[in-house]
């Protein structure tokens, strides 16, 4: 295998080299068969094989039983939550304004109907998310939407609220550590961040959801349609699901969510005790402390200037992708699932000498 640094980009970021070599094989020569896994019809018995095992094993993962379908959706988080609108959105829904990601969501519901928002932070940057004893819920409300890990901000929400009707965009956090998926209507998340490569959109629907879908223009955005048709209302991009297939293995092998979240912890733990143990020389965006995300932990140095050596000087001893979103600035590090513990602990090291020299 060629070289591997430490990536720490937000996405598409960083996956587990293991799962890379296994799909490199066979995106050549699957299982001996003399052709590749991405150049065989969608319809034929080894992609349909691929198929029902990324579904069984996304189940497993999940701890989902019979009530809920896994959906493989195309179009990223965005049409995601666009098309969730469409389907849903009667009278009015809730939305938790809580960082860029949410008030897009938010913004393409008040496109196709009424959003209300339960609570926003943006005027203090989301620099975390409204507290729940102040949200303000609608009682007739459609569903609640909220996103569980604010990618850019760096803040998540350390439990998922409860509701009758909870729509999560996991997209930055799904299978990090257990999620109660089995209490929620839908579920999804863009795979490019912890599940695969970019072009699946993770999507898991709760069933009796499809009875209040509205009529959409096409059985492409029908989340009724598309589990019908195990998602293959058109060609879906197989390899990307293949892909997902593998990370599902990964991630079984390792124990399961329960072990991936102690792993995410640890890591987690390294960076923001060298933040905290920096005397103020690193600053953490995140003003909640409980809120801060396992994910993405984003911080800032004293001055522009320090920000910029500190990403060229992080990057010739080999760790990239660290540049902080340009609304929130300094530095995010991304540590999902396929980042090493070593390569957060590398992190933490360099940002301690530094500090140590820069100070
Ligand atoms: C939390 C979250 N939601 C939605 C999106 C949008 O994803 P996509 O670009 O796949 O539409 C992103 C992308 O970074 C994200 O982090």
């Amino acid at each position: 295998m060629s070289n591997r640094i430490f990536n720490f980009s937000a996405g598409p970021a960083m996956l587990p080299t293991e799962v890379l070599e296994k799909s490199a094989v066979a995106l050549v020569d699957y299982q001996g068969k003399g052709f590749g896994i991405a150049e065989v019809s969608h319809r034929g018995k080894e992609f349909e094989a691929v198929n029902d095992e990324a579904m069984t094993l996304c189940k497993k993962l999940l701890g989902l039983g019979d009530t809920h379908d896994v959906l493989f959706l195309q179009g990223g988080a965005t049409m995601l939550f666009t098309t969730i609108a469409m389907n849903f959105l009667h009278g009015s829904a809730d939305y938790l304004v809580s960082g860029e990601w949410s008030k897009k969501a938010a913004g393409a519901a008040k496109d196709l109907g009424k959003a209300n928002v339960v609570g926003t932070t943006e005027a203090s940057n989301f620099d975390h998310s409204t507290p729940t004893a102040e949200w303000k819920l609608n009682e007739g409300a459609d569903y609640f939407h909220v996103c569980s890990n604010e990618t850019v901000h760096g803040h998540r929400l350390p439990a998922w609220p409860k509701h009758p009707n909870l729509i999560v965009d996991a997209s930055s956090e799904f299978m990090s550590r257990p999620h109660p998926v089995g209490d929620c209507a839908l579920v999804y998340g863009g795979a490019q961040k912890n599940l695969g490569p970019a072009g699946v959109v993770l999507t898991i629907v709760r069933k009796d959801m499809y009875a209040k879908q509205k009529k959409v223009p096409s059985k492409l955005w029908s989340f009724k349609d598309q589990a019908e048709g195990r998602s293959m209302v058109n060609t879906p991009p197989t390899f990307g699901i293949y892909i997902l297939l593998e990370v599902f293995r990964w991630l079984d092998a390792k124990g399961g969510l329960a072990a991936m979240e102690k792993i995410n912890e640890t890591k987690a733990k390294a960076i923001y005790d060298a933040i905290d143990a920096s005397n103020g020389f690193y600053k953490g965006t995140v003003s909640v402390k409980e809120q801060r995300s396992r994910m993405n932990v984003t911080y800032t140095l004293p001055s522009e200037e320090l920000t910029e050596e500190f990403i060229k000087t992080a990057s010739k001893a080999g760790m990239v992708g660290l540049k902080g979103y340009r609304t929130v600035g300094g530095i995010r590090a991304s540590i999902y699932n396929a980042m090493p513990v070593e390569g957060a602990q590398a992190l933490a090291t360099f940002m301690k000498d530094f500090a140590s020299k820069k100070s």
